[in-house]
């Protein structure tokens, strides 16, 4: 008989123990990573994946999110619409997955949340900062779209008042790259500010992704010998087209936006140059040097902002699900509305378009080094 009852007593606890919480046997909660592995910025997908990868390994060992071990899926959307938009069906429909950190490019970025949104997921990108990918065309915020990043109308702004009050331009040329959501917005955000705080832009001119040659666009920039030439494109993209302007002996100051940021970055065809970004290795706060510590120790290299913004974005999106008690990404969205962190990249809450409130830095390039220079407020 009391044989029998301990039997029993086992059969019980192995059937309903790990239904109630017995921890490891539960299954694992699914996040997606789309970002861009190959391509003209690999660059950013990799520091992004390794950023996420990173804050993902430290909760896991810390015992993960609901009791549950957090696995991911890595998918290379390439910097691009279509790609991210086959990414997304993928994990969505494939894998499961009802949460995405990703893409890092705004143009990639802009589709996906409509797949986000038609299939009921989360979304949160860390770095994509066009307006657009939180707010839908009508004006209505995305309910289910976050970004770890503050946005470009903030970056330009920030750009032009530095130019004008800080290195004292009054004229400027713009080139941009008008198919690409980032770089057109962010242009268009620094014109319209640098023009209100007194400035004069005297060459606007475009070109699209395939441009290898900018010789064209270049004389005419020349001829009008600006102050400062504003390129507010990818890294790869500014290599061209700053080494072919140093090569016709322009002198006009170079600065850019975040895209900027790479390993990759060519210093010598931008020397001089500025930069608007997320955050500064520099930065003295012990929320930065540890991650950067943690960082080098893991991968050997210092983190770009890629890196750190989506390492935030992890955070945040882990931390949500954690407060919400349950794995339901409208419930997610909702608790994430009203929450505030500190990051290694800011202390930030949400407004009302789901964007953070949060500072930019400004760097140089000086000497082939990124130096700090400020950082301002919103
Ligand atoms: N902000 C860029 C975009 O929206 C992406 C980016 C962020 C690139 C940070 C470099 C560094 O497309």
């Amino acid at each position: 008989m009391r044989k029998r009852l301990l039997i029993l007593a086992v059969l019980v606890a192995l059937v309903i123990l790990p239904a109630c919480g017995g921890s490891g046997s539960k299954e694992a909660l699914r996040i997606a990573i789309l970002a861009p592995l190959s391509g003209d910025v690999a660059t950013f997908g990799e520091s992004t994946r390794d950023g996420v990868l990173l804050a993902i390994k430290e909760r896991n060992a810390a015992g993960g999110v609901l009791g549950r071990q957090i696995e991911t899926i890595v998918e290379d959307s390439q910097c691009n619409p279509e790609a991210a938009v086959s990414a997304a069906n993928k994990v969505i429909d494939q894998d499961g997955v009802n949460y995405i950190i990703g893409e890092v490019c705004s143009s990639a970025s802009i589709p996906l949340s409509e797949v986000v949104m038609a299939k009921g997921i989360f979304q949160i990108s860390p770095t994509s900062t066009n307006p657009s990918v939180t707010v839908a065309e009508d004006g209505t915020t995305k309910s289910r779209v976050f970004r770890a990043c503050f946005i470009d109308p903030f970056q330009g702004t920030v750009a032009a008042k530095f130019a004008r009050e800080q290195v004292g331009v009054q004229t400027a040329a713009v080139l941009l790259d008008q198919g690409n959501d980032y770089v057109r917005g962010l242009a268009e955000f620094f014109k319209e500010a640098f023009e209100a705080n007194g400035g004069e832009v005297v060459v606007w001119e475009t070109y699209t992704a395939e441009d290898q040659d900018f010789s064209a666009i270049l004389t005419k920039v020349k001829a009008a010998n600006p102050d400062m030439l504003y390129l507010p494109d990818y890294y790869s993209t500014v290599n061209l087209i700053g080494a072919q302007a140093k090569e016709k002996g322009i002198e006009a100051i170079m600065m850019g936006g975040d895209g900027w940021d790479s390993p990759d970055l060519d210093t010598s065809a931008v020397e001089g140059g500025y930069f608007t970004n997320h955050y500064s290795v520099d930065d003295p706060r012990p929320e930065v040097q540890n991650f950067v510590k943690l960082y080098k120790e893991e991968y050997g290299a210092v983190p770009d902002a890629l890196a750190t913004l989506a390492y935030d974005a992890a955070i945040i999106l882990m931390d949500a699900i954690e407060e919400t008690g349950k794995d339901d990404p409208a419930a997610v969205a909702k608790t994430l509305e009203g929450m505030t962190f500190d990051l290694v990249s800011g202390s930030i809450s949400y407004d009302a378009k789901h964007n953070p409130v949060k500072s930019a830095a400004i760097l140089q390039v000086e000497d082939g080094k990124i130096i700090f220079v400020d950082s301002i407020a919103p």
